[in-house]
């Protein structure tokens, strides 16, 4: 079977697609033939040597796939040869063949697309963690959502809309402020604004009754955060998911007391590996808003697997919106 293969840290263009053996399933563990993996800021990060956990050399990179199952390990009961089924996992996804632990293992339905499922985990389960567990989302309040048109931010917005909430789409340019609307935004934040500090406060307040945002969900850090701490309501909730710009920001404490404002981080892979339970509740009321038609994938482009780094340049050139996805 074929996998793409870095042998060490580096660009994406250095990773070389080789024959490897196929993998067989072990204890509480299905072998999966793949369709489809979704492709995510966080593979960027990993395939350059930039993310928390660096794999051991050499790595088969990749989080997330969707595929069938082919083979069970030993005490395996939830899962049969056949199953369709979305995985997860810290590296590994983009090979034809995979072994996925059967906790990290969720349903596909009967009628999604195998591309569509691989491109509905890890954004829809880090913006739902995000918004409902750190962010304490409640119907009926408004979030800001900045990087409104990348992954997580797209998945943010539809997720707001579907739990009655008004969406405020942050956008780095206003070029991408139709793909927001048309993902449900409601409000449309300009943060190409001169003095952003100043302008993206004024334009929440403009269409919050100046009350500010109740929960901001911030994948990129740097200056639009800054920013957007100051456009938080009484009693907001900040979320921190990354740092796309570039500046990990610091906070001033005084500023959270002024307000009575609580800042909160969210780390997917936590909830994967310490709450597999969480997150299986989690995935399947996505699937079924995705099913209600309240939800979509929001694929963008699929490469195969051979393309990888053209897929990782997509986001890389910050040309994505919504979700790069590699086929088999
Ligand atoms: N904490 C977690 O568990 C977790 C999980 C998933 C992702 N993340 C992190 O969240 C971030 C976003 O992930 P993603 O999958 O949504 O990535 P993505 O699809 O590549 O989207 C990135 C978004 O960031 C925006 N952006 C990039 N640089 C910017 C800048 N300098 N100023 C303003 N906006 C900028 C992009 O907007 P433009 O298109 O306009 O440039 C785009 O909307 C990454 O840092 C990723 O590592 C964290």
């Amino acid at each position: 079977m074929r996998a793409v293969m870095m042998e060490a840290f580096g660009a994406p263009e250095t990773a070389m697609v080789k024959d490897l053996p196929s993998p067989v399933p072990g204890p509480g563990q299905v072998a999966i033939r793949t369709r489809a993996a979704g492709v995510n800021y966080p593979d960027l990060l990993v395939v350059e040597g930039r993310y928390q956990h660096k794999p051991p050399l050499p790595f088969v990179p990749g989080k997330e796939l969707a595929g069938e199952i082919t083979a069970v390990g030993a005490g395996v009961t939830a899962w049969k040869p056949g199953d369709r089924v979305m995985a997860q996992m810290e590296y590994g996804a983009f090979a034809e063949e995979v072994v996925a632990g059967v906790d990290q293992c969720f349903a596909i339905p009967d009628a999604m697309a195998f591309g569509d499922a691989a491109a509905m985990g890890l954004v829809y389960q880090t913006a739902w963690f995000a918004l409902l567990d750190r962010g304490g989302f409640v119907p009926g309040e408004r979030v800001l959502v900045m990087g409104a048109t990348g992954g997580v931010g797209m998945a943010a917005i539809q997720l707001v809309k579907a739990l009655g909430g008004t969406a405020l789409a942050g956008v780095s340019t206003m070029s991408k402020a139709d793909a927001a609307r048309q993902a449900g935004a409601d409000h449309i934040i300009d943060l190409s604004v001169e003095n952003l500090r100043d302008g993206l406060r004024d334009q929440v307040h403009a269409v919050t009754d100046g009350q500010g945002a109740d929960v901001c969900i911030d994948p990129l850090g740097g200056d639009p955060f800054d920013a957007a701490m100051r456009a938080l309501a009484w009693c907001g909730r900040m979320v921190v998911v990354g740092f796309a710009a570039g500046r990990i920001p610091v906070i001033k404490a005084n500023y959270l007391l002024v307000k009575n404002i609580a800042v909160s981080g969210l780390q997917w892979s936590d909830y994967r590996d310490r709450t597999p339970e969480r997150m299986a509740e989690a995935q399947a009321e996505i699937f079924r808003l995705h099913a209600e038609g309240k939800l979509s994938a929001n694929v963008m482009a699929t490469y195969p697997l051979e393309r990888m780094a053209e897929a990782m340049a997509v986001i890389s050139d910050r040309k994505v919106v919504g979700k790069v996805v590699l086929e088999m």
